[in-house]
């Protein structure tokens, strides 16, 4: 899961996922394309709405996406087309960027809906959860 900060969406979209797939055996992580905040805890507003929600995220701790990650993970989920633009970047071939989606095209394929950034609060948390938690609903029960 990856977004710019990984403090605001990426954090939530991990904890969302990591809490609907427990059991299948799959590595969830987040990542931020920058390293702006590289090491702090999540946006407070973040840790808030996914405990009203019943997950705790206060643990993960913001880190940058590196190129090695293509190697690591199957599947590449970014939050808007900016970050899609900053991870492809590093993709090496076809099949490093074929990893790489935007995951509202989950629940929506093919529409390129960005799941917008909330960090300036124009767009709530709690709408930025609720989306989020559609798209992995539909990548839970694809799987
Ligand atoms: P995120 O939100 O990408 O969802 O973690 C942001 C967090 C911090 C900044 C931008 C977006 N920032 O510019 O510091």
């Amino acid at each position: 899961m990856v977004c710019l900060g990984n403090i605001c969406r990426s954090p939530l979209a991990e904890g969302i996922l990591a809490a609907k797939a427990k059991g299948l055996g799959w590595e969830i992580e987040s990542a931020g394309t920058s390293g702006f905040h590289s090491g702090e805890k999540p946006d407070k507003r973040s840790i808030r709405i996914a405990k009203e929600n019943g997950i705790d995220i206060s643990q993960q701790r913001s880190k940058q996406f590196r190129a090695w990650d293509f190697e690591v993970y199957d599947i590449i989920y970014v939050m808007d087309s900016s970050n899609y633009q900053d991870v492809i970047k590093h993709a090496q071939s076809d099949e490093e960027r074929a990893k790489v989606k935007l995951i509202m095209n989950e629940l929506e394929p093919g529409i390129n809906i960005n799941v917008p950034d909330p960090y300036y609060g124009e767009f709530g948390f709690e709408n930025i959860f609720t989306m989020l938690d559609q798209a992995c609903n539909v990548i839970v029960a694809n799987a």
